[in-house]
Parts: C-alpha cells; sequence; structure tokens
C-alpha cells in the first residue's frame, strides 16, 4: 500500500519554508530509501514546495510513497503560468527583489524539478492553477 503524505503550503510564508519537503525527505530516510533517490525526491519536492510559497496564492504538496516510485505533486490555486515554455528556461524568474534577496529566483527551480525526476509534467494556465506532477523511481 503506497504511503501518501499531504501539506497545505501558504503563500508567501517563509518561515513554514520548506518544512513539507523536509518531512517527506525524513520519511523517506527512516524508510530505508537509497541516498541517491531521497537527493532526487528533496530538490524536487522543495523546489515544488517554494514555487507554491514565491509565486502562487497557496496550494498542496503531496508526496505518493510506493515500493518502486515516489509521486510528487505540487497544486496551487494560481495566479498560473502563461507561458510555461518560457518558464521552464534556466534563468528565467519573475520574482521580484525582495524575493532574490532572500536567496530564490535564479530562475532554477522548474529546470531542476525536470532534471532531477524521472518523469515530469506540468500543467498551468493563465487565471487558473499550476499542477507539476513528477515521478523519481525508487530503485
Ligand atoms: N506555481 C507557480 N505559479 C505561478 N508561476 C510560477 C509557478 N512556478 C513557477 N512559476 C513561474 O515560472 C518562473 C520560473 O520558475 P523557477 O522555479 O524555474 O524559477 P524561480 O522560482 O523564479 O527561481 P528559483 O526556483 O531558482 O529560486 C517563476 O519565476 C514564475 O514566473
Ligand atoms: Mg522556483
Amino acid at each position: 500500500m503506497p504511503l501518501t503524505m499531504e501539506f497545505d503550503i501558504k503563500a508567501g510564508d517563509f518561515v513554514l519554508a520548506g518544512e513539507a519537503s523536509s518531512k517527506i525527505k525524513d520519511t523517506l530516510k527512516k524508510l530505508g530509501v537509497k541516498p541517491e533517490v531521497l537527493k532526487k525526491v528533496a530538490i524536487v519536492s522543495y523546489e515544488a514546495e517554494m514555487n507554491i510559497v514565491i509565486h502562487s496564492v497557496g496550494g498542496v504538496l503531496k508526496a505518493i510513497i510506493s515500493k518502486d516510485k515516489i509521486e510528487i505533486i505540487a497544486e496551487d490555486r494560481g495566479p498560473g503560468i502563461e507561458n510555461i515554455e518560457l518558464a521552464m528556461m534556466e534563468g528565467y524568474s519573475t520574482a521580484p527583489e525582495e524575493i532574490r534577496n532572500l536567496g530564490f529566483g535564479a530562475g532554477m527551480g522548474l529546470p531542476n524539478m525536470k532534471k532531477y525526476s524521472d518523469y515530469f509534467e506540468i500543467e498551468s494556465q493563465k487565471g487558473s492553477g499550476t499542477r507539476v506532477y513528477m515521478v523519481v523511481f525508487n530503485k
């Protein structure tokens, strides 16, 4: 039976930011998941969580842990992405100055989610939410 973890992610909350992905990582560690797999899930879940905190009005981060794979799903309630192709480019970021001063906004989150996951899918539309679905094989 898969183990599902689900977290509400608040927009703009930099105190709690990273907690959800950190809990997912701790759980996988306890389950004895290999370091390479752990590293990949830690990167993609953290970047997905931070994008909800920074760029959305709030959403949910979910992890579904099965024997052969770990699925990470990030879903938010908006504002959506107008041009996904552009958003996927390394270095592209709309993060404002104050967010860059906190060390975010390199425009590397989405490219790294794609790079470190074994399957990556993003759905978004301006005016509705964004959904990122990723799979990391547990092998
Ligand atoms: N959930 C989201 N909702 C709305 N826009 C988003 C969302 N995720 C990403 N974006 C848009 O895509 C751009 C690129 O995202 P990406 O994660 O690659 O970089 P970043 O978050 O700006 O910087 P970094 O992740 O390196 O700190 C963002 O700047 C933002 O414009
Ligand atoms: Mg990002």
